[in-house]
């Protein structure tokens, strides 16, 4: 039997992609195997949001040269959005020219004919479009779980954001069809799965642009429903306990999406809202097009909306231009809006953004210090908030072991906070009534006190 091993690199939308080459490579006979190295195929999907990333990518590449080299047969393929760019082909080409098989995010749904004629002719394939179109439906799917579940519901960006290399390695934003996505759900909950993350990088904008031919229009096709619109009909699926939802950009953030985390029975009373940064001169130059002012009027509007709401966000440190007095606004917001988590990024120059072309780049150690003082303040601020947690009885979704502690099940609370609990096995894919007997900065430690019927 033939096995395969897929790495991913990057975010949820890329762990999706992951799911549906692993499914397809499970269609062609082949079997998962934890080791990349003794696998007859590996894919690695790769991101290129930071220049982390595109380095960790060439590092883990760099270690299958051997073991493909000792055992003929074996397919090294390569896939996502560092593909989409020709400076990485390049390197590829006159580095890396052993590898099998490159393609890129807008053909994933043609991996199967081009790892057949990979294989069966034993040529190296490069073959990356240049723009993304309609989406494909009806590809398979090897989950990673059936008690939750990733459903992507749009593709692509049309924000260009000035640091983002993501709308060129993305393409222009594609709605999929209601139908489609609302039939993905019924289908997920009839066998299952009691979780769902609707997926997209800016899913506010849910079908308001046609901008990719066969794509989903809210204005001009039927049904017309908007992402708040959508929300309201996943809502009603029997089954799904759970609706969480990412990426939602600020500036498309409606009332009436706002009002779903008041009116929606399922939908978790969590939000993903990246700020980026507190000052408004620094998110006019990240093409943000949102101020400060209007970023928190939307967190009191959440707030006023349903109370008990988590907020999260991302935040980059050293954009170009930023001085000491801009990141003190940004540390400022975060005193201000006492996020439940955030990810903090120092900005990292991605080729082709206008970002990048700027001389007044922030040098890297004013750039680590202010990370610092950032991470400080945010991680004081969890701390207090983790406090709060402190004897509550909340329900959990038993996902799986802990990663910390393997004789401790874990799983995450409606705001998305991990919790960690003894229990037996059984329990997962279970929702899980717990205390929280110790609550810490970064996952809490309960006890079960009651379990689903
Ligand atoms: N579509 C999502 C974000 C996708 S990228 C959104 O707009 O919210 C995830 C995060 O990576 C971004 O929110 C941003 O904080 C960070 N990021 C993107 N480009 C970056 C860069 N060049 N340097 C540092 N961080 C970056
Ligand atoms: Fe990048 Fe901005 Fe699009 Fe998010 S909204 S993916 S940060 S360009
Ligand atoms: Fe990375 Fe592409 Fe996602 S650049 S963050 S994998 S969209």
């Amino acid at each position: 039997m033939k096995t395969y091993h897929v790495i991913t690199f990057g975010c949820q939308m890329n762990e999706r992609d992951s799911e549906t080459i692993a499914g397809m490579l499970e269609d062609m006979g082949y079997v998962y195997t934890e080791d990349p190295k003794s696998a007859d195929a590996v894919v690695l999907n790769t991101c290129s949001v930071r220049e982390n990333a595109d380095k960790r990518f060439f590092g883990v590449l760099g270690q299958l040269k051997n073991p493909h080299e000792a055992r003929p047969g074996m397919m090294v393929c390569v896939c996502g959005c560092m593909m989409q760019q020709q400076h990485i082909i390049d390197q590829l080409k006159a580095k890396y020219s052993w590898v099998d098989l490159a393609f890129g995010t807008h053909n994933l749904a043609s991996f199967p004919e081009l790892f057949k004629n990979a294989s069966s002719e034993k040529k190296h394939i490069i073959d990356i479009w240049q723009e993304g179109r309609a989406i494909s439906e009806g590809l398979p799917a090897a989950r990673a779980y059936d008690f939750k579940a990733y459903v992507n519901i749009m593709q692509g960006c049309n924000n260009f954001c000035s640091y983002c290399i993501v709308p060129y390695t993305r393409g222009r934003e594609r709605s999929r069809r209601p139908e489609a996505v609302l039939s993905e759900l019924r289908q997920l909950a009839a066998s299952g799965c009691k979780e769902v993350m609707l997926l997209g990088q800016n899913v506010n904008s849910y079908g308001r642009a046609r901008s990719v031919e066969g794509s989903y229009c809210a204005e001009t096709d039927e049904p017309h429903l908007d992402f708040a619109g959508l929300l309201r009909e996943a809502d009603k699926i029997e089954g799904i306990e759970r609706i969480r939802f990412m990426t939602s950009h600020p500036k498309d953030l409606s009332d009436d999406l706002i009002d779903c985390f008041r009116d929606l029975k399922h939908l978790c009373r969590q939000i993903h809202l990246p700020v980026q940064s507190g000052s408004t001169k620094v998110l006019k130059e990240m093409n943000r097009v949102y101020d400060r002012e209007k970023y928190l009027s939307l967190v009191r509007k959440l707030r006023e909306a349903c109370p008990e709401i988590a907020i999260s966000t991302d935040i980059i440190v050293g954009f170009p231009g930023e001085t000491e007095e801009d990141f003190q606004d940004t540390l400022s917001l975060v005193e201000e809006v006492r996020y439940d988590s955030a990810f903090t990024f120092i900005y990292s120059v991605r080729q082709g953004t206008p970002a990048a072309e700027r001389k007044d780049q922030v040098p890297e150690e004013v750039k680590h210090e202010r990370f610092n003082r950032l991470i400080d303040a945010i991680h004081r601020i969890q701390e207090e908030k983790a406090e709060q947690y402190r004897d509550a009885e909340l329900y959990v979704l038993t996902e799986g072991f802990s990663r910390t502690d393997d004789t401790m099940l874990t799983g995450h609370t409606e705001s998305g906070r991990v919790v960690d609990f003894p229990g037996d096995p059984s329990l997962i894919g279970k929702m899980v009534k717990v205390r929280i007997t110790k609550p810490q900065t970064f996952s809490l430690y309960g006890e079960v006190i009651g379990q689903e019927a």
